[in-house]
């Protein structure tokens, strides 16, 4: 596992596009998992501002770690904030995007996103395998949608569940465990204060981490990396 720290968000952007940048050089398709959440927000402007026009996005295809059960035009849709954010902004081919259809049936919803990942993406033991899985962390621990109050989700045997936000009740389709952990390579984004302390919590391996689904993020094979801004990684010893 790496831990970078950089001054602020905007710093963070920057060094997390130009590593994106890179990792996606690599000939062959690349498929990325993304996550919602204000970290990556910023860095989708910085990407399509400094690389929309260096980056062959034809070789990416795209995918989210969790989306909200909403219609894709609603400003909660983590689709709506990356179209925003980035897709309006570069040249990427239709067929590359593969949402998560909010505004469909959650359990059906997650059964067929499940299917589409079999289909899409090699599978290692039986488990789809991403190039990159982007994620955020929570003030409370989470990642992509799996809660605290739902951590069982994070061992469901299929690959897409339906989890429940903890105060809005609104519903959730997020990636499980084993395909989060089966990536080649996780990447968290996490800045802010209000992080610090479960930063320090999980990266510090404080008593009861494991409470937090962000601690589970280990990946069988592939690479961890933490990216973070001072504010965030303040306690970190
Ligand atoms: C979502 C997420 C979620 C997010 C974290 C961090 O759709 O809500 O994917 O897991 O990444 O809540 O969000 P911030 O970057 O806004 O703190």
């Amino acid at each position: 596992m790496e831990i970078k720290t950089y001054k602020d968000k905007t710093e963070v952007a920057k060094a997390f596009s130009s590593y994106f940048a890179k990792a996606v050089s690599t000939k062959g398709d690349f498929h990325v998992a993304l996550s919602g959440g204000s970290t990556p927000k910023l860095i989708f402007d910085v990407l399509a501002t400094e690389y929309g026009d260096k980056i062959d996005w034809s070789n990416i295809h795209f995918y989210w770690g969790d989306e909200r059960c909403v219609s894709p035009t609603d400003e909660q849709s983590n689709y709506k904030m990356t179209v925003d954010h980035l897709f309006s902004k570069i040249t990427v081919p239709k067929e590359n995007i593969h949402r998560v259809l909010g505004e469909n049936d959650p359990t059906a919803e997650a059964m067929r996103y499940a299917n589409l990942l079999e289909i899409n993406l090699d599978r290692v033991d039986g488990i789809p395998q991403f190039n990159m899985v982007i994620l955020g962390m929570g003030d409370d621990g989470h990642t992509a949608s799996i809660f605290p109050h739902e951590i069982e989700l994070w061992d469901a045997q299929d690959h897409c569940v339906v989890a429940t936000h903890p105060e809005s009740g609104q519903k959730r389709v997020s990636l499980n465990g084993a395909v989060i952990n089966r990536a080649k390579e996780v990447v968290f984004l996490v800045t802010g204060s209000a992080k610090k302390e479960k930063v320090k919590t999980i990266l510090g391996k404080e008593e009861g981490f494991k409470r937090f689904p962000a601690a589970l993020v280990q990946p069988n094979e592939g690479e961890l990396t933490w990216f973070l801004d001072e504010d965030a990684a303040a306690e970190l010893e």
